[in-house]
């Protein structure tokens, strides 16, 4: 059984537990020898060019992975897992600096809202009231509008460690803020524990009727963000059937489409360079590539699994759940060298792969997708895992075998 219990997990022979993973997971029922390992630790992250201090928190397990998350936009600013070496490595774009992420509008790591993707015209209503949103792409509103939770200060409420370290950020949105009604209250805790599951939950409140949407922006490359280059070969599976298809300025048409012999059928573990040039497909020509919303198989509401990405060469595996019907996936098509990152590493399009559980983009538009609207004394939750491991290397040829 998964030691998660949620899915079957892939062939043993395929994965091997990172470091002492397991052995401390409750599931075994086995007392750790050692300490409680996970630890939390507060630090300056700089300050933005007006001044304003940023503060950092790292999350350290005891199986070799550390995640710091800083307050600007509550945004993963680094994520290092180990390879199946055991050698640790960045595998998120991002930068070093707080103002740089201020500058920048590819939201590498953070925390995006009140709504996530796009909202034609930046125009909907809701109980016979029209609302008009900021808009700041094409016309239309993306990620929150001109000033979205990744461009806001939160507040980092706590930091604890144990069994596994946790972090809580918080941000008060105001009634009216980019045009969204109500004021709204909303939390990101982030968890890490020593199986190397980093879990995160967005959860929200508000004091009138209003819409919501937040999910991460983490753009991954699991060879290591800032050694390495493109992420084409990773290995993409992504469990849905059916995909939101999108006009030329990206919004879903109102389609549900089936993923069967088309280059967004991500069943089975597909490299993702393999069918980006496809331009027979008009969807890969308007998105530049992947930029669709895919309807994940299951239960919204329950966390199961959305996407299984893995890295051939140093073998890292990331397994994305969450309690979202959605999940964007982004290949980093915006990306043109026009961005130095991390260790002064020009990002290039492909560099890194977005996953981004959510509410359907533009759903205050389509009855038929599933609602983002949120009522007072109503929570919104989502829920998201990142779970790491790594692939075994494959097969060396015997040694008595005929060299080619
Ligand atoms: C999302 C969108 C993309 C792009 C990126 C940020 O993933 O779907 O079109 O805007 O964010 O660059």
């Amino acid at each position: 059984m998964s030691p998660y219990g949620l899915f079957d997990p892939p062939p043993m022979s395929a994965i091997t537990p990172i470091g002492t993973a397991g052995t401390l997971g409750a599931s075994t029922g086995v007392c750790a020898t050692r300490a409680a390992a996970a630890e939390a630790k507060r630090e300056p992250f700089g300050a933005l060019a007006d001044g304003t201090p940023i503060e950092a928190v790292n999350l350290s397990n005891n199986s070799g992975m550390t995640v710091r998350v800083i307050t600007l936009g509550a945004s993963i600013q680094s994520l290092r897992v180990p390879d199946r070496y055991g050698g640790a490595g960045d595998i998120v774009l991002g930068f070093s600096t707080a103002q740089e992420y201020m500058d920048d509008s590819n939201y590498f790591g953070a925390t995006i809202g009140r709504f996530a993707n796009r909202i034609a015209k930046g125009r909907f209503s809701l109980d016979g009231i029209d609302y008009s949103l900021a808009t700041n792409d094409h016309g239309n509103h993306l990620h929150g509008g001109k000033r979205g939770f990744d461009k806001v200060v939160w507040t980092l409420d706590s930091a604890t460690g144990g069994s596994a370290a946790t972090a809580v950020f918080s941000y008060v949105s105001a009634d009216g803020e980019e045009g969204y009604a109500g004021t709204l209250h909303v939390t990101a805790t982030y968890s890490l524990d020593d199986r190397n599951v980093l879990h995160i939950e967005y959860r929200a409140t508000t004091d009138k009727t209003t819409i919501v949407n937040i999910t991460g922006h983490s753009y991954f490359n699991l060879a290591g963000a800032d050694r390495h280059g493109s992420a084409m070969a990773h290995l993409v599976q992504i469990h849905a059937s059916r995909y939101t298809p999108v006009d030329a300025l990206l919004i879903p048409t109102g389609e549900l489409r089936s993923v069967d012999g088309t280059p967004f059928d991500f069943r089975a573990p597909t490299p993702v360079g393999q069918r980006i040039r496809d331009g027979r497909d008009p969807q890969i020509r308007r998105g530049r590539g992947y930029d669709h919303n895919f309807l994940i198989d299951g239960a919204a509401g329950e966390l199961r699994i959305a996407a299984r990405v893995e890295d051939p060469q140093s073998g890292r595996v990331l397994e994305i759940l969450t309690t979202a019907p959605g999940l964007q996936f982004y290949s980093g098509n915006f990306l043109a060298a026009t961005t130095a990152g991390k260790r002064a590493r020009l990002y290039r399009q492909g560099d890194g792969l977005a996953f981004e559980p959510q509410v359907f983009p533009d759903a205050p538009n389509h009855s038929s997708f599933p609602s983002a609207r949120l009522d007072p004394d109503h929570v919104f939750r989502n829920s998201i895992e990142y779970r790491f491991s790594v692939a075994a290397a494959p097969e060396e040829p015997p040694a008595s075998a005929p060299a080619r």
